[in-house]
């Protein structure tokens, strides 16, 4: 079934790690981090493509299959104009700089998020990189920018309705699967794990519908401090969580 969480692709490690499929990231705290240094929050934002960097190779190293970080939102507009630029312009050289790094680790780019009203050239960047990438096998990046769940599933009905009024889809023909795949992220996997950094607990409009089953942990590092060591003791904490899906516990019966 589509959209269905993917635990039990969920692979063992040696180490007993549960390792999720997929993997969500809400990379919240770079301005505090900033703040408590007496930096400007451009300063986090730049620190926080180094931890984003290192998260991918993390990933890599310990099999996820999929990551979706959440780098900026649809609400992030309202964020002073500069900044808004300067985490454009960060995107922008994250490509750049990474572009061919990421075709050597096999990583496979994909963007989310809403196109109309950005830029031509940012566009063709964003389309040059997930042609560039399209073929790689290994993880798949999914960058959620200028994302915001409610968007995406209003572009999704917008699009069943237009198949309805076709006449190429029937109403009653409308189930989760059917909305999964108008979605962004259609075709891939429901996110096993969902982490926000920073103290914050709340999603902040991010995957909504496909964060249906996802397990959370929230951990008080602002995003820039997370490390490698902050990740591991994340996945020992989903390592011990029981999925139910509605059912009953595994260990009863
Ligand atoms: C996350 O850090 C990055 C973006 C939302 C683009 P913030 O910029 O939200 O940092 P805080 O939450 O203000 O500390
Ligand atoms: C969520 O963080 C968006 C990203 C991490 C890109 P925000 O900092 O925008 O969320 P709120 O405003 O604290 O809910
Ligand atoms: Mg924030």
């Amino acid at each position: 079934m589509a959209g269905k969480p993917a635990a039990s692709l969920s692979s063992e490690t040696g180490s007993g790690l549960r390792i999720p499929v997929h993997l969500g990231v809400i990379m919240d705290g770079n301005g505090r981090w900033a703040k408590l240094r007496g930096k400007r929050r451009t300063d986090g934002h730049v620190e926080g493509v180094k931890s984003l960097r290192s998260l991918v190779e993390h990933c890599i190293t310990y099999g996820v299959s999929y990551l979706t970080v959440f780098s900026f939102s649809s609400e992030n507009w309202t964020r002073p104009a500069d900044e808004v630029s300067f985490i454009f312009n960060l995107l922008r050289r994250f490509v750049a700089s990474d572009l061919q790094r990421l075709i050597r680790n096999n990583v496979r780019v994909r963007i989310i998020g809403t196109r109309d009203g950005l830029e031509p050239s940012l566009v063709r960047l964003i389309e040059d990189v997930e042609a560039k990438t399209a073929q790689n096998t290994g993880l798949t990046l999914v960058v959620a920018f200028n994302y915001g769940a409610k968007a995406e599933i209003a572009h999704a009905m917008r699009h069943l309705a237009r198949e309805v009024a076709a006449g190429r889809l029937d109403p009653e023909a409308i189930d989760e699967e059917k909305i999964s795949a108008s979605l962004f992220t259609a075709g891939i996997p429901d996110p096993d794990l969902i982490i926000r950094t920073s103290g914050e607990q709340r999603l902040s409009n991010f995957l909504l519908w496909q964060a249906a089953y996802s397990e959370f942990v929230f951990v008080e590092e602002n995003w820039p401090d997370f490390d490698e060591a902050c990740f591991v003791r994340v996945l020992e904490t989903y390592s011990l969580r029981d999925r139910r899906y509605g059912g009953i516990g595994a260990t009863e019966s």
